[in-house]
């Protein structure tokens, strides 16, 4: 028996101590030992080892933008919506290309192998839509990317975009999109969430909708999205983004709406970091702090994720695709400090993501894809209060990103020369 990669010594997830043997793309072997021929090992000795990082939510179109033509003075979603729209008709199919190629790398650098991105299709020339179609045909390799139909401007707010949205689907955008609380009415977003849906149904899609992102306690499209879902037969299949609004609603609406969406299959996807930087600007103080509620809709049996949802661009001044960053916020800002919860926010950010997506081919069992990633950490937790160095990852078998164990030499008289921060033992 021989393996073409075999990684040694590694912890997994949960605890334990595996081998894990690799031939071709694929997971052959997940054992406490294995003594066999390899192409290649690589010694993960007391390092974690975990499933590839996911991002279930970005802007891949509009990132690395940052200052182009100049940045969001007042921080708000309207007007990173309105700064978009000025960038928009300067956008070139290369300079999208080469920004989405240019993050992927950063991606991939940070073992974030699997991204789902919106694309705006509210332009007529529908540049980005093939730029990133493009870009997913490139990274197929090594980056799973999902593309989500995103009308930006209103699916019946901006006149081409109901036509456009369903050009990009015919191109071969993957998901529907949607951004009910920017139509007109309230009334136009509940319908836009009745069409999106049928739209998904009739072509045999997944659904995902900006929902609800918003300071608004009265926003409340994420009700019509799990009704369309579950009268549709469209359970497991369909997201809610952001869903900010719940955030401010009522408690006891809360209390009718959570079973609601639990009961209908559909996920939510927060974005901690933009969720906490965008909402509760008109606020003064006490100030909302607009993430959702990400406890109650777990302990409700939702399946919630987290997202990354912007990197410099007209939304967000800062990011580096480091999904620990993004767990690392929403432990904070939902309070799931508990080793358990902390232990969940980890998986949320990889397995649970990944289930959000799809992805069912990612995990660290026998013949499941050998994608992975090895990290300076003695478990996931260790893996959020460092947001631990990735010291080697792995996508289909191969090894595509490796970086040292960096300690910190130290020069003070009569202590350690070298220090590095992890509480564990580093093997
Ligand atoms: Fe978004």
């Amino acid at each position: 028996m021989s393996f073409d990669l075999l990684i040694k010594g590694g912890i997994l997830p949960d605890g334990t101590t595996s081998d894990i043997g690799i031939r071709g793309e694929v997971i052959a072997a997940v054992e406490p030992s294995i003594s066999a021929e390899a192409g290649r090992v690589v010694d993960a000795s007391g390092s974690l080892v975990a499933p590839p990082f996911v991002d279930p939510h970005f802007h891949m179109d509009a990132t690395l933008s940052y200052g182009i033509p100049r940045i969001n003075a007042s921080g708000t979603l309207l007007e990173g919506i309105a700064l978009w729209g000025e960038l928009k008709p300067l956008l070139t199919h290369e300079a999208v290309k080469a920004r989405a190629l240019a993050y992927c790398d950063w991606a991939v650098s940070m073992g974030l192998l699997a991204i789902r991105t919106h694309v705006d299709t509210c332009d007529d020339r529908l540049l980005a839509v093939e730029a990133l179609l493009e870009v997913k045909r490139e990274v197929a390799p090594y980056i799973d990317l999902q593309l989500v139909a995103f009308p930006q401007d209103g699916f019946y707010r901006s006149p081409t975009a109901r036509h456009n949205t369903i050009r990009a689907l015919d191109l071969g955008v993957d998901v529907v999109g949607g951004i009910p609380h920017f139509e007109r009415t309230m009334a136009d977003g509940t319908r836009s969430v009745t069409e999106l849906c049928a739209i998904a149904a009739d072509r045999g899609l997944m659904v995902d909708v900006h929902c609800d992102e918003t300071d608004d306690p009265m926003s409340r499209h994420i009700e019509q999205l799990a009704f369309e879902t579950q009268r549709l037969g469209l359970q497991g299949r369909v997201a809610g983004s952001h869903l900010t609004s719940m955030h401010s609603m009522d408690n006891y609406y809360v209390s009718k709406l959570l079973p609601l969406i639990a009961e209908a299959g559909v996920s939510a996807i927060p974005n901690p970091l933009i969720n906490i930087v965008i909402q509760g600007r008109h606020d003064t103080y006490p100030k909302r702090r607009g993430m959702t509620r990400v406890p109650e809709m777990i302990k409700a049996g939702i399946r919630v994720g987290f997202g990354q949802d912007c990197v410099l661009d007209p939304w967000y001044p800062l990011g580096t695709a480091d999904m620990l960053d993004v767990a690392f916020m929403g432990l904070h800002v939902a309070q799931m400090t508990s080793p358990a919860d902390m232990a969940r926010c980890f998986d949320m950010v990889t397995s649970v993501n990944a289930a959000i997506m799809g992805l069912d081919h990612l995990g660290l069992g026998v013949g499941k894809r050998a994608s992975m990633v090895v990290l300076d950490a003695g478990d996931p937790v260790e893996a959020l209060r460092l947001r631990a160095e990735r010291l080697c990852v792995i996508s289909r078998g191969k090894v595509v990103a490796e970086r040292p164990r960096r300690d910190t030499q130290l020069s003070l008289p009569g202590r350690p020369s070298r220090v590095n921060r992890r509480h564990k033992s580093a093997g």
